[in-house]
C-alpha cells in the first residue's frame, strides 16, 4: 500500500475529544484492515477510509472526527446501541445489514477473493472442496465462505478469526489453505508477503473491465452505516460525499492508495 496522510486522532477513546466540541463524529471501525484503516510503526491512523473521513467530516461538514477500535463482529449491535455515531470499516452494503441500518450511498467498489499459497493446495476453484478456509469473523467473507460450504454441500471447513490478521497468519502457517476476503486488502497482504498469490480463476466479475484478473466470490459497494433514526445526517453526508467526487478530492485519495 502507498500510505496515506490522514490524521484522524484515532486514540480510540470515543470521549469526543479534548477540545470540548460536542460535534465529534466517532466513528466505529475494526483496525487493521489496510489500506482502509490501520496504523504505520509509529502508531499513526492511516488509510483510505481514514482519508475519506478526513474529506468528508472534516474538510467538507466542518466536524471533528474520531476513530474508534471495534470488533467487526458485532459492530452494528455497537453502533445501534449508541457507542458511536457512524460506521466506517470497508462495510459491504448488503440486505441483511440494511433491516438494521441505513447505508450511505456506495463509496467503493470491492470483491471476495480468494488468497493461496503458491503451490500450496488449493490451484483451482474446485479445489476449494474439502479443504480449510479462513476468514473474518462476521464479514462478507465469511458468508461467500458459508455459500461455497452450501455448494460443496458440507464439504468445507470455516475457520473464522476476529481479525482478518489472524486468517492472514493462519494461512502463513498452514493452519488454512486459503482465505476468503476483499480483494485490495488481500492484494496488499500478498504484495508485502513472500509466496502468497490469488488464485486465479473466471468469477463474477470476470466482465468488468474494472475487476481483477483473479477468480471474484462476489462484487461488493461500501457504504458509511448510520443508526436508522439518522436520516438527515446520512443526507449531509451524502451530499459531502458527492462533492468530494465533483471535486477530484475523491479520485485524488483513491489514486494515492489504488494507483496502477
Ligand atoms: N467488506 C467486508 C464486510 O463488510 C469486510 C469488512 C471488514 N472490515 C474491517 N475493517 N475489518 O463484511
Amino acid at each position: 500500500c502507498m500510505g496515506g496522510n490522514g490524521d484522524g486522532d484515532g486514540d480510540g477513546n470515543g470521549n469526543g475529544g479534548s477540545d470540548g466540541n460536542p460535534e465529534t463524529v466517532v466513528i466505529g471501525s475494526d483496525i487493521p484492515y489496510e489500506p482502509f484503516e490501520y496504523r504505520n510503526e509509529a502508531g499513526e491512523l492511516l488509510g483510505f477510509d481514514v482519508d475519506i473521513a478526513e474529506a468528508v467530516f472534516a474538510d467538507q461538514l466542518g466536524l471533528d472526527y474520531e476513530f474508534e477500535q471495534t470488533g467487526f463482529d458485532g459492530i452494528i449491535a455497537s453502533l445501534n446501541n449508541a457507542n458511536f455515531r457512524v460506521i466506517m470499516s470497508a462495510m459491504t452494503i448488503n440486505e441483511t445489514r440494511a433491516e438494521q441500518v441505513d447505508f450511505s450511498d456506495p463509496y467503493f467498489t470491492a470483491y471476495q477473493t480468494v488468497l493461496v499459497l503458491e503451490g500450496g493446495d488449493i490451484a483451482e476453484r474446485a479445489d476449494i472442496q474439502g479443504a480449510t478456509v479462513g476468514v473474518q469473523r462476521g464479514t462478507t467473507g465469511e458468508a461467500a465462505a458459508e455459500d461455497l460450504q452450501s455448494e460443496f454441500d458440507g464439504d468445507l471447513e470455516i475457520q473464522s478469526y476476529d481479525q482478518i490478521t489472524g486468517a492472514f497468519d493462519a494461512l502463513l502457517n498452514n493452519q488454512v489453505s486459503a482465505v476468503i476476503n476483499d480483494n485490495t486488502v488481500s492484494a496488499d497482504f500478498a504484495a508485502e508477503t513472500d509466496g502468497v498469490v490469488f488464485l486465479e480463476g473466471d468469477g463474477v466479475a470476470a466482465d468488468r473491465d474494472d475487476a481483477p484478473d483473479y477468480l471474484t466470490l462476489t462484487i461488493e459497494e461500501y457504504g458509511i452505516a448510520f443508526r436508522q433514526d439518522d436520516d438527515e445526517f446520512r443526507g449531509e453526508v451524502n451530499d459531502a460525499l458527492a462533492a468530494i467526487r465533483e471535486d477530484g478530492t475523491y479520485e485524488e485519495i483513491y489514486d494515492e492508495y489504488f494507483a496502477a
